[in-house]
């Protein structure tokens, strides 16, 4: 992929993901995390190769596909209802039930006192909240999900991520993107950690995380065996940023495990 006169954004990735898998990408600032999402959506073209969802090559923006920007992008002359409401519209839920399914999400992500606030009048973490709040409304069978909960504290992420996590076991078939830059995040909710590395753009590592389901997002983390991909991850990472490149040796081969 490239921007019209700028070297490749990214370059020789191929990535192949299942249905109803959840697959997170690290990275560091700049390698194509955001492009390759915008590239699966179809909201990007890719300037050579292609992207194929469910065997379509994909041409144009999909349908189905629910995308969570890095930046949210709320409406911001709507109110949280009403932006949850999108969402809804959207998914094609039944009208009589809106008001029913809104309270229930507003109560998902801690939202019910701000029903009626304009996304002005919320804090960035807020703000996140309330996107996530649209795009379960929408249930897609594709998220696409760019730093979801990067501007969350930390516990309200854990929070955040168990409650994906089980909105995503219940439905089946349902695929996850997830970008982020939490390692310990990326490993507590995927079936699989892509690293990717920059200049061009390109996936250095994949590591399939073999961590048992049901998973508890607190419990989880005191798995030693949890620590040992978060610890191999954050090394291929430190390589890239380092040396720039040199494949990460130790670590491809926990990722065949
Ligand atoms: N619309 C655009 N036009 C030109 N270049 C772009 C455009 N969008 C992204 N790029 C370039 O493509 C490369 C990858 O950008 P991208 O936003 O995909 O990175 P990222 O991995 O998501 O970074 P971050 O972690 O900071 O969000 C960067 O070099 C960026 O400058
Ligand atoms: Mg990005």
């Amino acid at each position: 992929m490239r921007y019209s006169g700028s070297e490749w954004a990214l370059s020789n990735v191929d990535l192949d993901i299942a249905e109803g898998e959840f697959v997170s990408i690290v990275g560091p600032s700049g390698c194509g995390k955001s492009t390759l999402l915008k590239l699966i959506s179809g909201l990007e073209l890719p300037s050579a190769g292609h992207v194929a969802v469910r065997g379509r090559r994909v041409d144009r923006p999909l349908s189905g596909i629910g995308f969570m920007f890095q930046r949210d992008a709320l409406l911001p002359w709507a109110t949280v209802a009403e932006n949850i409401e999108v969402g809804l519209e959207c998914g094609g839920y039944p009208k009589s039930q809106f008001d029913s399914r809104i309270d229930e999400l507003l109560g998902l992500t801690g939202l019910q006192r701000f029903r009626n606030a304009f996304p002005r009048q919320l804090s960035g973490g807020m703000r996140q909240r309330v996107a996530l709040a649209r795009i379960l409304a929408y249930a897609p069978d594709i998220y696409l999900m760019d730093e979801p909960f990067g501007a969350l504290d930390a516990q309200t992420k854990v929070v955040m991520g168990q409650e994906l996590m089980t909105i995503w076991s219940r439905a089946a078939h349902k695929s996850v993107v997830f970008v982020t830059h939490d390692i310990e995040e990326a490993v507590s909710l995927s079936d699989r950690v892509v690293v990717m590395g920059g200049r061009p753009g390109r996936i250095r590592t994949e590591y399939r995380i073999d961590l048992e389901r049901p998973r508890d997002a607190r419990e989880v983390r005191r798995q030693p065996r949890f620590h040992r991909y978060v610890d191999a991850i954050w090394n291929d990472i430190m390589s890239e940023n380092l040396g720039g490149g040199a494949e990460p040796a130790a670590s491809a081969v926990m990722g065949t495990h």
